[in-house]
């Protein structure tokens, strides 16, 4: 059955121009210099991610599916609930094999994705609604600012996978719990998906693949600055940089400026300055402990009720629920 899903949108355009302008002009007039990660996924990032899921080097999207095919039904059963919220859901590919699961084990009545990019939400929306006989309600958000906006009706399981919650900072993450803590009734699950800590070989590998993609990945955040801010940077003059940070446990990514150079922001009136060398950071993608996660979610308002790990321990899946 074909139902018309429902769109919220929280991140009006306004909105969102308001928040990338402030997150660059900060970003870009700091030492060092950065940028927020949630800006590369404009259309041809999300795009050039849902390439990356498919890279020979890229674990974590395969290792994450493996766990959900061998213990969808189990998750399904434990949490019992009638509507699967998906925070930073994207493709929805691997939703599918939950949705099938709850469709399976209860009565499933809905299904809330939740993601930054309005097209690639809008298309899985759609895509969900044509072969799901669920109601889609889709909610285009930032998961650092409104997750207590998430529609609160039914009793729900939020799906937070992929290891995005990485990209945050450990202060983020206590924020970012907290949030959702205060968001969610103590008979509703979180199903946390996170990467594990490895042999950095294999880390820096995923994250700087043979084929370039993630470089190219990397770079769209200076297409997307062009676009939408009027900025001259030259995406070919930087190069990508991963790199493993032992003591953040977290990869690194960076733009590397080639040569002293300078780029215009136009809608910002603001002119940056790049010595040879100079780093440009773009992405944090921390790497987890199973202790670290339960010490982390207990230390914001939850409790680990089940974890799950693949065959080669690469990523885990954490079942969990606010305290009583
Ligand atoms: C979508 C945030 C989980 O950190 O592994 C992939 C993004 N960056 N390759 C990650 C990403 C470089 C990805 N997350």
């Amino acid at each position: 059955m074909t139902s018309i899903p429902t769109i919220d949108v929280h991140v009006a355009p306004t909105d969102r121009m308001s928040a990338l302008t402030s997150d660059v002009r900060a970003g870009l007039t700091a030492t060092p210099k950065s940028l927020p990660p949630v800006w590369f996924y404009d259309e041809r990032g999300s795009r050039l991610f849902d390439e990356i899921t498919r890279l020979p080097e890229y674990y974590v999207t395969r290792a994450e599916h493996s766990i959900l095919a061998a213990n969808a039904d189990e998750i399904a059963i434990r949490a019992g609930a009638d509507v699967l919220v998906e925070i930073g859901s994207g493709t929805s590919e691997k939703t599918r094999l939950l949705l099938d699961a709850m469709t399976r084990s209860s009565a499933l009545q809905r299904f809330v994705p939740f993601d930054i990019s309005e097209e690639t939400l809008r298309d899985a929306a759609v895509a969900i609604a044509n072969t799901y006989d669920v109601a889609v309600h889709a909610v285009v958000g930032d998961f650092q600012r409104h997750v207590g906006d998430l529609p609160r009706d039914g009793r729900r399981l939020v799906a937070f996978l992929g290891s995005t919650i990485g990209n945050l900072t450990p202060a983020q993450r206590h924020r970012f719990f907290v949030d959702l803590d205060a968001a969610m009734a103590h008979n509703e699950w979180l199903l946390l998906g996170t990467d594990l800590v490895k042999d950095p070989r294999r880390l820096l590998a995923a994250y700087d693949d043979a084929q370039g993609v993630t470089a190219e990945f990397n770079r769209n955040v200076l297409y997307v600055l062009n676009r939408e801010l009027d900025a001259t940077f030259d995406p070919e003059a930087f190069d990508h940089v991963a790199a493993w940070n032992d003591d953040e446990q977290w990869i690194e990514m960076r733009l590397r400026s080639r040569f002293a150079q300078r780029a215009t922001i136009g809608a910002l009136d603001l002119e940056v300055v790049f010595e040879a060398g100079e780093d440009l950071l773009t992405e944090i993608s921390a790497k987890f402990t199973p202790e670290r996660i339960r010490n982390e979610l207990g230390d914001s308002g939850f409790v680990v009720e089940e974890t799950w790990t693949d065959s080669g321990s690469d990523f885990l899946l954490t079942l969990a629920r606010p305290y009583c």
